[in-house]
């Protein structure tokens, strides 16, 4: 055996350990017409039943009100899945067999016979465990989570101590729109359910890459003692988008970029790259350092929140060579919105790892490029040698954790150029995962749903966490007290952000170090 194929065993059994296991269950999509059940949702399960990692015996079942059989709703999902899979053509033969387990249950949401009706379809099965073991997805209005659990409640599918199986709640964000209506919602789920049924999702984790960050960080002797205050000058957490708002005008504006990304995945990232090292792989164990890093965030009054976050909103610009409309031009939007489609922060981690290091976030739509990347910026060399042939500044160490898309990561540091003069120059190292484990790219909802049958709730947020993250988003909603958005705050689309976003950063001296369209 090579020493790579042994490293390759080693490690897999090693991740093994401690799998949970996926029982016999039947899983209920609540809002099955929309659009995340065809798009998302069926894909990922079709995908996991293709990789033998469903349960050996499972139901799907799509509650909705439209007028639906088995045959025809499996027939749409057949089309959507052409359009969605990942892997093409789709396989018919496999799809037959995998479709043979999906239902439909026709019902309005707020109707007592609605679930009367489910727990039939249930008890039709003829397996316990099909009939017990629960997993509801609630990809509804959030203003129906209180709704649907109480009447599965009511019917007895839902109990907090079930006598037989399990039972759990898949929850999509927006989870709330603020601390105070998240807590509202909380105590709703609960009030049917154990916190431990409640699983929120948030897509982000569901990411290889983003899974990744603890791996590297605390797998890695070398990255992890340099990842403090000692060493690390700043940090700079970037995801943006190329996408305009397009068609999602009436969400985004109740939404804006701060609640639609910061509040759920930038914070989400931060808290993975920041935290301390659980003290061990239990869900609770990692949840609970990620709390206590979203914890240590220092809050911002009025007068930090001006200083220290920077909303923006695009106007018309080029898109890759074409015309691109405003924001304020988009479909829903109102024409005098302040909105933002771009917001910057930099925050400070009051802890003993962290202090007076800055972390600049920032995320946007119509942005140059679509990326998402950890820059972990070093500290300067304290006296630089080379000054004389590099100038006064010699570019700074820094890893960048690519999460998105050419997944990898890549290692800045400086080198000779080869020659007699004394030139010296940033060289980077790359590890790309295309490279090295082939193109394996199973979506986020895989393996978020298999997570959930097998019960680990690891990947999914928790009550605390959501709850805090609002707070954060909270401080700086109240800072910005409904004032219009300045000349500094618009930029065109397919730039890199306003110039007030720029300014943020060159208050510190430091500047934003753009994703680059790597191959
Ligand atoms: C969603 C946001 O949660 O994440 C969208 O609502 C955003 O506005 C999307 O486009 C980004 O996800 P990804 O996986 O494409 O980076």
């Amino acid at each position: 055996m090579s020493e790579l194929e042994h490293l390759d065993e080693l490690m897999s059994c090693r991740l093994d350990v401690g799998r949970k296991a996926v029982m016999p269950c039947s899983v209920v999509i609540f809002g099955a017409s929309g659009d995340l059940t065809a798009r998302k949702l069926i894909p990922a399960l079709y995908h996991l039943f293709l990789d033998k990692q469903m349960p050996a015996s499972f139901r799907i079942i799509g509650f909705a009100r439209r007028e639906k059989t088995d045959e025809s709703w499996r027939a749409e999902l057949r089309e959507a899945l052409g359009q969605f899979s990942r892997t093409k053509p789709v396989d018919d033969d496999a799809w037959g067999k995998f479709a043979a387990n999906i239902h439909y249950c026709r019902g309005d949401m707020t109707e007592t016979a609605a679930y009367e009706k489910l727990r039939g379809q249930l008890d039709g099965f003829g397996d316990p465990a099909l009939r017990n073991n629960l997993l509801f997805y609630l990809a509804t209005q959030p203003s129906q989570f209180g709704e649907v659990a109480e009447q599965l409640h009511q019917a007895g599918l839902l109990e907090k101590e079930p006598k037989q199986g399990w039972q759990r709640i898949v929850v999509e964000k927006p989870f709330g729109h603020d601390a105070a209506s998240a807590l509202a919602l909380n105590n709703e789920l609960t009030r049917f359910a154990h916190e431990q049924q409640v699983f929120r999702i948030d897509h982000y984790l569901g990411k290889e890459t983003v899974q990744n960050i603890l791996m590297f960080r605390f797998s890695n002797s070398i990255f992890e003692r340099l990842w403090n205050r000692e060493s690390v000058d700043h940090i700079q957490i970037t995801v943006s988008e190329k996408n305009s708002v397009g068609g999602r005008g009436g969400y985004y504006e109740e939404a804006g970029a701060l609640r639609d990304m910061v509040q759920n995945h930038l914070l989400q990232v931060l808290s993975l790259v920041a935290m301390e090292p659980p003290v061990s792989l239990e869900a609770e164990a990692i949840r609970d350092e990620k709390v206590k890093l979203l914890k240590s965030i220092r809050t911002l009054d009025a007068a930090e929140v001006a200083k220290n976050v920077v909303r923006g909103q695009y106007f018309a610009g080029v898109m890759d060579g074409k015309p691109q409309g405003g924001y304020r031009q988009e479909p829903k939007v109102q024409p005098d919105s302040n909105v933002e489609t771009y917001a910057a922060l930099k925050l400070f981690i009051d802890n003993w790892r962290w202090s007076g290091v800055p972390f600049y976030l920032r995320t946007g739509k119509c942005l140059p490029l679509s990326a998402s990347e950890v820059r972990v910026q070093f500290r300067p060399t304290p006296h630089v040698l080379f000054a004389a042939a590099c100038g006064p500044k010699l570019d700074p160490n820094a890893l960048t954790l690519r999460l998105q898309p050419n997944e990898g990561i890549y290692l800045r540091f400086n080198g000779k150029v080869p020659g007699t003069a004394v030139g010296v120059r940033p060289v980077r190292m790359h590890f790309s995962y295309d490279s090295e484990f082939g193109a394996y790219t199973p979506e986020a909802y895989e393996r978020l749903l298999l997570e959930a049958i097998a019960g680990d709730a690891t990947l999914f947020i928790r009550r605390d966490e959501v709850e805090t993250a609002w707070q954060i988003v909270d401080s700086i909603r109240a800072g910005w007290n409904g004032r219009p958005l300045s000349n500094r705050e618009f930029y065109a689309a397919g730039t890199w952000g306003p110039i007030a976003g720029e300014e943020l950063l060159a208050q510190s001296g430091h500047v934003w170090r753009d994703p680059q369209p790597l191959k």
